[in-house]
């Protein structure tokens, strides 16, 4: 039975909150803990709902073992603030959009993703979309050091 429900919000779910439900689920069956978790990602557009993640996405987490290929975009509804226990939004602009959504009392379920990272000057998730291939692999590298910090926080 999962003991947390996690889900992971962008602005478009095609590129980096689907790369943080992939990594925080490889990352998790990895401490053998993948059965705790219900892990979902959605976006607060809705430019691109019903499409797989961006192909840069898919590739830069298939050199990595994980798989998103499966994954389709969907929008933030109103039942999700009920349903998870963390909304955790990529950056500053996510959380303000998801705030504005939530009721007074599923407010503290919203969190910045990286906030379990103090030492990093900025705790936003970069928006990889509009640039190249290297953008991904620095977003999955923050998005790895995240998923490791979030994961030893949920015991
Ligand atoms: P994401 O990136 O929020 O990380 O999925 C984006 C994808 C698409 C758009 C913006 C951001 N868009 O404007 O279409």
């Amino acid at each position: 039975m999962p003991s947390h429900r996690l889900l992971f919000v962008c602005l478009g779910n095609i590129c980096r909150s689907p790369m943080a439900e992939g990594v925080f689920g490889h990352v998790a069956a990895e401490a053998g803990r993948g059965e705790y978790f219900h892990i979902e990602s959605a976006g607060t557009g809705s430019w691109h709902v019903g499409n797989p993640p961006d192909r840069r996405a898919i590739a830069a987490a298939a050199r990595r073992g994980i798989d998103l290929s499966g994954q389709r975009a969907r929008r933030v509804q109103t039942q999700d603030f009920e349903k998870f226990d963390f909304i955790l939004a990529m950056d500053a602009s996510n959380q303000a959009d998801l705030l504005d959504l939530a009721s007074e009392v599923h407010a503290p379920k919203v969190q910045l993703f990286l906030h379990n990272l103090p030492n990093l000057e900025n705790q936003d998730v970069p928006d990889p979309y509009y640039g190249g291939e290297e953008g991904f692999e620095e977003a999955l590298n923050l998005i790895e050091r995240g998923s490791r910090a979030l994961l030893a926080r949920l015991t």
